[in-house]
């Protein structure tokens, strides 16, 4: 069990309640933890007439005037506590009522060597132990290039990812790629009218040949009709459709597993659009039968959103007037199929996708959720991103915005390697220009919306990832000059004896408190929120910062303990990048 586990078992026996938290001190000087649970169970106790004299264990409580009192008397009767007195140096009232806690420094020095102990796995939590999660994320489409949106689903879908594979479940990812849809019609029409050969084409090129002809469709009912021909013929199986619509894929997916290498992400499962095809009739039959799709306007198909007689969400449409599905239909599809295949089947399903598709992901979900009885068993999340601007610009390929994808994906490396004071190696210039083009997107909650600029992604004194790659290299380098430069475990075993100045206590205590015990990467997992890695990693280099300028490290008295604070930070910056998805580097 972990320390504050510890604290609130304690609490929880002594005062049988769990309605209270247990929360750090916004003051590092305040201690390591504090507990409202005083305030809380006074205002109880006050705004009830029973009597509580009743209860042996409450009776005093009749005799308190305050919560400070009360916190007292709790204070009083937790130090009687075996388990909890192991671990807690001792406990102070505050303010109102709170009670603060400081942890033993043994118990620190303790959590140290355990970090050291688990190494890959030093910043685990067991919230999630049991259950099974499915992560959706990048989803390109087909014939299309590879878009900003995509990227940062890209990259903050994997840090959920790795985020969940840290919290004891069992983690599986899906990218959901955009294969299907009268689109590929106009493509299949497009290729067929010139004769060309998609194999020697490229994405941007594809994606040329859609635009071009979408916009002669306007004056050309004619061609309108040739596309819709061409994708009833692709999706009868007709030959020569299919042969144009799996070279599409071929060519597409060529660029974007080349994104996919260099950005370090595999998938476990890519089902396209396409998949879901044949599942469609089914689900269509069984939401008109249930009532859940009615007739619309010119006999589409609709799902309505009612409560008593009331709309609380538009309609959504399952079957176009014109007999085709859409990408709401296949949503509903891929719920299905993620609900029914052993290998898909979740507690909680997280789609990361644009903030634009909100409306669609809450109705694909509510529309399961009437459908379906599994669907209301399970939950889904849509973790939607914002928009990544270029110069107050948004990233558009027709206007040629100065700053191309390709440019911070495939010379993240120049950038980094233009800003670097000595030379360094292709790989590390890589590996410190892509850790700060992730880091730059992960600092900050999904959901906002940002400037991307390489002076603030390469700043080597904020908060960013070349700082923090940086503070990692120092750890190492200071391990290399007291001789332990391959070693990253020391060993430092329990001694009472020891004395633990400010600077170490503050530096230990929020390597274990906040990463040891789990906290962090347990509440960034529990709020779909990585950028409170990046919060606390940002934290911790600086404290390290500061314990390292005003206390020497190697040759002097306290050098063990010292190497281990030093060891311990290295490994839990290494860690914390490794969850973000961000590479370190030994030298820089
Ligand atoms: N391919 C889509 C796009 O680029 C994103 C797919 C999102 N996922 C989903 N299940 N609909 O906009």
């Amino acid at each position: 069990m972990n320390i504050k586990e510890i604290i609130k078992k304690s609490i929880a026996d002594t005062m049988r309640t769990d309605e209270f938290s247990v929360e750090h001190p916004a003051d590092d000087k305040r201690g390591d933890y504090s507990t409202n649970v005083a305030m809380v169970y006074f205002s109880k106790v006050a705004n009830t007439a029973q009597p509580y004299s009743n209860d042996d264990n409450l009776y005093y409580l009749s005799k308190l005037q305050n919560p400070r009192e009360l916190a007292r008397e709790i204070v009083d009767k937790l130090s009687v506590d075996e388990r909890l007195m192991e671990i807690i140096e001792k406990m102070e009232v505050a303010g109102p009522g709170f009670i603060n806690f400081w942890v033993k420094d043994v118990v620190l020095i303790e959590g140290l060597n355990e970090m050291l102990r688990n190494d890959g796995h030093c910043l685990d939590s067991e919230f999630m132990s049991g259950k099974k999660v499915l992560v959706e994320y990048s989803a390109p489409n087909i014939a299309k290039r590879f878009s900003v949106g995509h990227l940062r689903s890209t990259i903050i879908g994997q840090a959920l990812f790795n985020l969940y594979k840290h919290s004891g479940a069992e983690v599986t990812n899906d990218n959901h790629l955009g294969d299907w849809g009268t689109q590929f019609g106009m493509i299949i029409a497009a290729v067929e009218e010139k004769n060309l050969e998609v194999s020697k084409m490229t994405v941007p090129e594809l994606e040329t040949l859609y635009v071009n002809f979408n916009k002669r469709i306007e004056e050309n009912p004619d061609l309108k009709e040739k596309a819709r021909e061409a994708f009833v013929r692709l999706e009868k199986g007709d030959g020569a459709a299919r042969k144009i619509w799996q070279e599409c894929i071929a060519v597409s997916m060529k660029e974007f597993d080349k994104i996919f290498e260099k950005l370090d992400v595999t998938f476990e499962h890519e089902y396209g659009e396409s998949v879901y095809e044949k599942m469609m009739p089914a689900i269509i039959e069984e939401a008109l039968e249930t009532g859940v799709a009615v007739k619309g306007e010119r006999d589409a198909l609709i799902v309505k959103f009612e409560r008593d007689g009331k709309e609380y969400m538009p309609p959504a449409m399952l079957l176009k007037s014109d007999g085709t599905t859409t990408y709401f239909t296949r949503d509903m599809a891929t719920v299905r199929k993620r609900l029914d295949d052993a290998d898909l089947k979740s507690d909680l399903y997280i789609y990361e996708v644009g903030a634009e598709q909100t409306l669609h992901f809450k109705q694909v979900f509510e529309a399961c959720k009437l459908l379906w009885e599994d669907a209301k068993k399970v939950e889904f999340k849509h973790v939607a991103h914002g928009l990544m601007t270029f110069g107050g610009e948004k990233m558009s390929t027709r206007k040629g915005t100065n700053i191309k994808l390709d440019d911070l994906i495939f010379r993240a490396g120049e950038e980094a390697k233009r800003m670097a004071k000595d030379d360094v190696s292709v790989a590390v210039a890589d590996k410190i220009g892509l850790g700060a083009m992730k880091y730059n997107e992960l600092k900050r909650s999904p959901e906002s919306s940002y400037d991307f600029k390489w002076e603030e992604a390469l700043s080597m004194e904020g908060n960013s990832g070349p700082y923090l790659q940086y503070v990692y290299v120092r750890t190492r380098g200071i391990l290399e000059k007291a001789g332990l430069g391959g070693v990253r475990s020391l060993h430092y075993g329990r001694d009472d004896e020891t004395v633990v100045n400010e600077d170490e206590r503050n530096l230990a205590r929020w390597l274990i408190l906040r990463f040891g015990e789990g906290e962090v990467a347990e509440s960034a997992a529990r709020n779909y929120a990585p950028h409170l890695v990046c919060q606390a990693l940002f934290e911790l280099a600086q404290r390290f910062n500061g314990f390292y300028d005003r206390n020497r490290v190697v040759g002097v008295e306290e050098q063990d303990l010292r190497l281990l604070l030093v060891s311990v930070t290295g490994l839990a910056i290494k860690s914390g990048l490794e969850i973000l998805g961000i590479g370190t580097v030994e030298k820089m």
